[in-house]
């Protein structure tokens, strides 16, 4: 379970003030800073996991190791990443660490915000949020989770926005290879009507990966 900033967020995610209107989703949200941050700028979101299943003090023992396992990947593919959106190593843990401090707070002070469940099901009504993220999962696992798989997420996440659902990045963990089945995949969200489109956004951290897949229209 990792833990991106809000910052991490508007970038990766290419959001502007007005992405922040409506009701946004963090899918798979991990110990991300992301909703801590939008309700310190009045912005309404929330997140799902099915982690949080286990509970903020579960959570708080937790996530120590998890961040450390994440940084000795970094440490052993150093040639996988590139540091310029960061500035440095040191600047890039800070952001961490904050992101978990306020992560941390708002799980125990609005714990309704956080709802323990996965994907491909989400206990939400049909269109009740305006805009769906979900940062390093789709694609990212795309070892273990397969096309079948992301079809029926990705389905999932349309399903409970009205608006976009906006997913990165689109490269696989470990090799930060690009997805074999993304082009393929496109194709059968398509068929169904759905609009797929691979947009550029202004953060690259993996080595490559500095393009986001938006599924849906915005609504504005
Ligand atoms: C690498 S972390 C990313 C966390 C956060 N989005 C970020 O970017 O910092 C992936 C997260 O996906 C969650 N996850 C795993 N399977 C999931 C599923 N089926 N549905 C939703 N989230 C899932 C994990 O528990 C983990 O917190």
């Amino acid at each position: 379970m990792s833990s991106r900033s809000f910052a991490e967020y508007r970038a990766m995610f290419a959001i502007d003030d007005r992405d922040l209107d409506g009701v946004v989703l963090d899918c798979g949200g991990g110990a991300s800073g992301f909703v801590a941050g939008a309700r310190a700028m009045g912005a309404r979101a929330l997140a799902a996991d099915p982690l949080y299943a286990l509970g903020a003090a579960a959570l708080a023992d937790r996530l120590p190791a998890d961040l450390d396992r994440g940084d000795a990947m970094i440490d052993a593919n150093t040639d996988r990443f590139v540091w310029e959106w960061y500035g440095s190593a040191e600047r890039r843990q800070e952001m961490r660490v904050n992101a978990r401090s306020e992560f941390m707070a708002d799980i125990r002070r609005h714990p309704a915000s956080y709802l323990a469940a996965g994907l491909p099901r989400l206990p939400m009504a049909d269109g009740s949020v305006d805009m769906v993220l979900c940062s390093h999962l789709l694609f990212t696992w795309a070892g273990r989770l397969d096309r079948e798989w992301h079809r029926s997420a990705i389905e999932e996440m349309s399903r409970v926005s009205r608006g976009e659902v906006r997913i990165f990045p689109l490269v696989r963990l470990g090799d930060s290879e690009p997805v074999g089945f993304l082009d393929a995949l496109q194709a059968d969200l398509r068929a169904e009507g759905l609009v797929c489109t691979v947009r550029g956004v202004p953060y690259e951290f993996q080595r490559g990966a500095d393009h986001m897949l938006t599924v849906g229209e915005p609504r504005r």
